[in-house]
């Protein structure tokens, strides 16, 4: 079975009652049990962490090599700063889907520039709670290595 690991980055443990006009009012919680709805439709299972601290994300990552067919990850705040992070993803080589609740594109300028697309198969950003679910989607296609005809 395909294993994909969901790492939440800082600050998002607060979801529901951060800023919820731009990170929407429903909780981490919730959020997880979404995911581990649509996991278990999809025959995937799925491993949960959140953590504020970005050596703890990097050891998460490291971590996954060997173990996990695919990440899917909302690096929050560290979307923008963290080099370490985007080394850790690009070290271990397993595929990564980056994903984020709001659109970073049209937010303030620090939040555009995100250190993590460049090693990330791809991104989702800007579709509330959805962008986690379509993320999860996209890394099940990702895990499973499904490739379509054009
Ligand atoms: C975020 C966007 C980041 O800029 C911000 O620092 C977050 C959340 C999002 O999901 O929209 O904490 O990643």
């Amino acid at each position: 079975m395909c294993k994909i690991l969901i790492i939440h980055g800082p600050n998002l443990n607060l979801l529901g009652t951060r800023e919820p006009d731009i990170y929407g009012k429903l909780s981490i919680a919730r959020i997880n049990k979404d995911l581990t709805a649509l996991a278990k439709k999809n025959k995937v299972q799925i491993v949960i962490a959140q953590s504020n601290h970005e050596g703890e994300i990097v050891d998460l990552i490291q971590k996954a090599k060997g173990k996990f067919n695919a990440i899917l990850i909302n690096p929050a705040a560290y979307t923008h700063t963290s080099v370490a992070i985007r080394d850790a993803i690009a070290a271990v080589g397993v595929p990564t889907v980056e994903i984020h609740l709001s659109n970073i594109y049209a937010r303030e300028e620090f939040r555009r520039t995100s250190l993590i697309s460049a090693v990330a198969v791809g991104q989702v950003s800007g579709f509330g709670v959805n962008s986690y679910t379509l993320g999860l989607l996209a890394a099940i296609e990702v895990a499973k290595n499904v490739k379509r005809k054009a």
